[in-house]
């Protein structure tokens, strides 16, 4: 495998990433100048505090790919589920596998258990972004080793590992993933390679899960 960025918003005008189609050119470069060679782009869906041109996902998606592969960068489709109380959970999965999900900062959904099961009863595996974020959440709670073992990958970002707010989790060895939630800041990709050298546990795990 080679290295992998499974969280980010590069796509051009779709969602509140804020690259252009020239500045996501100019990005795909610098990852792979990083050496990543595999690409997750993950537009909102479902967040009521982002709009998502949902339309034109897949005809962008289709451009970026093409622009990518002249590169030698793969680009791969998912997306970014916002987990309220909504009945049915319905997302673009990565890889027809795992299920990128977000939720509210202050108050986690009320079936949070019920929603995280349903996705995973239909053969999904979820992976919660940004774990470091939510105010509900915390490492030493019950609730985060009831997350994992019911089959939760957990996802933190790479600026959240710089500013501290990652730490208890990587320390307490329960990131499975690290990842950029790259918006447009072309320093996060070699800030996810040299992330990836400080933390070799995560490297090994992500090698494990790609
Ligand atoms: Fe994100």
């Amino acid at each position: 495998m080679g290295l992998w960025d499974v969280h980010s918003h590069l796509l051009p005008e779709i969602d509140d990433g804020y690259l252009d189609r020239a500045g996501c050119i100019r990005m795909l470069e610098i990852y792979r100048e990083c050496g990543i060679d595999n690409i997750v782009v993950t537009p909102h869906i479902y967040n009521p505090f982002v709009r998502t041109a949902i339309e034109r996902i897949r005809p962008t998606f289709a451009w970026a790919k093409e622009s990518a592969e002249a590169l030698g960068i793969a680009l791969h489709l998912g997306s970014e589920l916002y987990v309220s109380d909504q009945d049915v959970l319905r997302a673009i999965p990565i890889a027809d596998r795992y299920v990128l999900v977000e939720f509210s900062l202050a108050l986690p959904p009320q079936r949070l258990m019920e929603q995280l099961k349903q996705l995973i009863d239909d053969g999904f595996v979820p992976i919660i972004a940004h774990v470091e974020r939510y105010l509900w959440l915390d490492p030493s709670d019950a609730l985060v080793h009831r997350l994992k073992e019911m089959g939760c990958l957990l996802q933190g970002n790479v600026d959240a590992v710089e500013s501290g707010d990652a730490l208890p989790y990587l320390e307490a060895e329960l990131i499975d993933i690290l990842a950029t939630d790259n918006h447009g800041n072309e320093r996060l990709p070699l800030c996810l390679v040299q992330m990836m050298e400080k933390w070799p546990f995560v490297k090994k795990r992500m090698e494990e899960i790609w």
